[in-house]
């Protein structure tokens, strides 16, 4: 039996996914998480997936108390830091919760590491941190800004983690940038649940499947791109799930840390996006064309060379499997009755 991983977030829809890919490679998880965006079934889910069942703890990555006992009560290979807030629009609203939670939480994780001597970290980070990047696809060496609160307070995990190994060595971190996490485990029993209306193009078109919306809104149709409609770099979150594993592994055999992009390379418009949908699935999904939502940029997908070179990790699955398996997701929603509030 190998050693233990802690995820933090790890009932979301990133960290259950990475839960379940580790499980599977024969890791103990142990999984901490406030639930202030998932539900505690999860764990069962995980579990009926998997081939063992994860040990819960309900808590906040803030509770310094609570981490060191759980430090203290387990041998930790590593930590995988999904816990965060994500909503760019409602960073906005709270920027000083996003500090607080985004950036406190990392802060009083580390130190936390630190006491423990538990010195390996994956950090989930995002595309956000390119900002509007100056050209596609987007190398890691590309410049670093944001355009929102949520955006700086991963910029600002990042910097901290930077100075971490900067200062001691001894401090192996992989900052992962994920680019567009869509899909679902295709077993439909973990997914994505968004709160509300969803922000994000994939949840809404299949909520539009589903009926509970009567059209996608398609956000601006004249962007200097092939349709004229968006491009972003979709990536199946059990894609992106096992990058975690490749990181982990890079950081126990190389000794050090890396920052990588997690994207398939490939742009695709929401056009393309919808058409893949309707060819997955046979739903058709109505239009309207409005203007550009403010903030968005034209096109963004990921340079994957380095990805590959250091971690030896690429995207395998399809747009056809992200559309087909959200859908899944969504059905079996539905059919346990969720509410699409
Ligand atoms: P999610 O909301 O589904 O999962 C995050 C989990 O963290 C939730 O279960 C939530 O309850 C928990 N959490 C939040 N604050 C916490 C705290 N203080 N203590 C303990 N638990 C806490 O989000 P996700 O999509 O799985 O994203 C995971 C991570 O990846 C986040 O850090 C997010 O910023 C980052 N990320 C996500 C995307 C995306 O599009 N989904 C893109 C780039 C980066
Ligand atoms: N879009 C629509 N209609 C919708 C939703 C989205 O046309 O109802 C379009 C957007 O204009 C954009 C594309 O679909 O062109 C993708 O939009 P998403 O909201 O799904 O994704 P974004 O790339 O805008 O944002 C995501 C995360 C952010 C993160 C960013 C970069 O939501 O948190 O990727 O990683 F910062």
């Amino acid at each position: 039996m190998k050693n233990t991983i802690l995820i933090t977030g790890g009932t979301g829809f990133i960290g259950s996914h990475t839960a379940v890919e580790l499980m599977q490679s024969g890791w103990r998880v142990i999984v901490l998480d406030n639930l202030c965006n998932s539900e505690p079934d999860v764990i069962e889910r995980i579990a009926a997936i998997g081939a063992s069942r994860p040990h819960f703890v309900a808590g906040d990555v803030r509770d310094a108390a609570l981490l060191d006992q759980l430090f203290a009560s387990h041998t930790i290979t590593a930590v995988m830091h999904f816990a965060g807030l994500k909503s760019v629009g409602e960073s906005w609203q709270q920027a000083a919760h996003y500090l607080d939670n985004n950036v406190g939480g990392t802060a009083c994780l580390v130190a936390a590491m630190e006491r423990a001597g538990v010195r390996r970290l994956v950090f989930s980070s995002s595309a956000t941190v390119y900002g509007e990047p100056d050209t596609v696809p987007i190398a890691e060496s590309a410049p670093l800004r944001t355009t929102n609160p949520y955006g700086r307070s991963k910029l600002l995990c990042e910097d901290m983690l930077r100075q971490l190994q900067a200062a001691d060595p001894r401090w192996q971190v992989a900052l992962l940038r994920y680019f567009n996490p869509v899909g679902a485990h295709a077993s439909a029993l973990i997914g994505e649940k968004p709160t509300g209306v969803p922000n994000n193009l994939m949840p809404y078109i299949t909520q539009v499947a589903a009926g509970a919306h009567p059209y996608l809104r398609v956000f601006g149709n004249d962007y200097p791109t092939i349709d004229g409609t968006g491009v972003r770099d979709y990536i199946h979150v059990v894609d992106l799930a096992q990058g975690h594993l490749a990181a982990l592994h890079y950081l126990l055999e190389e000794g050090r840390g890396i920052t990588a992009n997690l994207g398939t390379g490939s742009g695709v418009s929401v056009l393309q996006l919808v058409a893949a949908f309707t060819q997955a699935t046979g739903v058709t999904i109505p239009l309207q064309i409005l203007e550009r939502r403010p903030g968005d940029v034209a096109s963004c997908f990921a340079a994957t060379e380095q990805a590959w070179e250091a971690l030896r990790w690429r995207a395998q699955l399809s747009l056809q499997a992200m559309c087909a398996d959200a859908w899944r997701w969504e059905c079996s929603r539905a059919a346990a009755g969720a509410s699409h509030g």
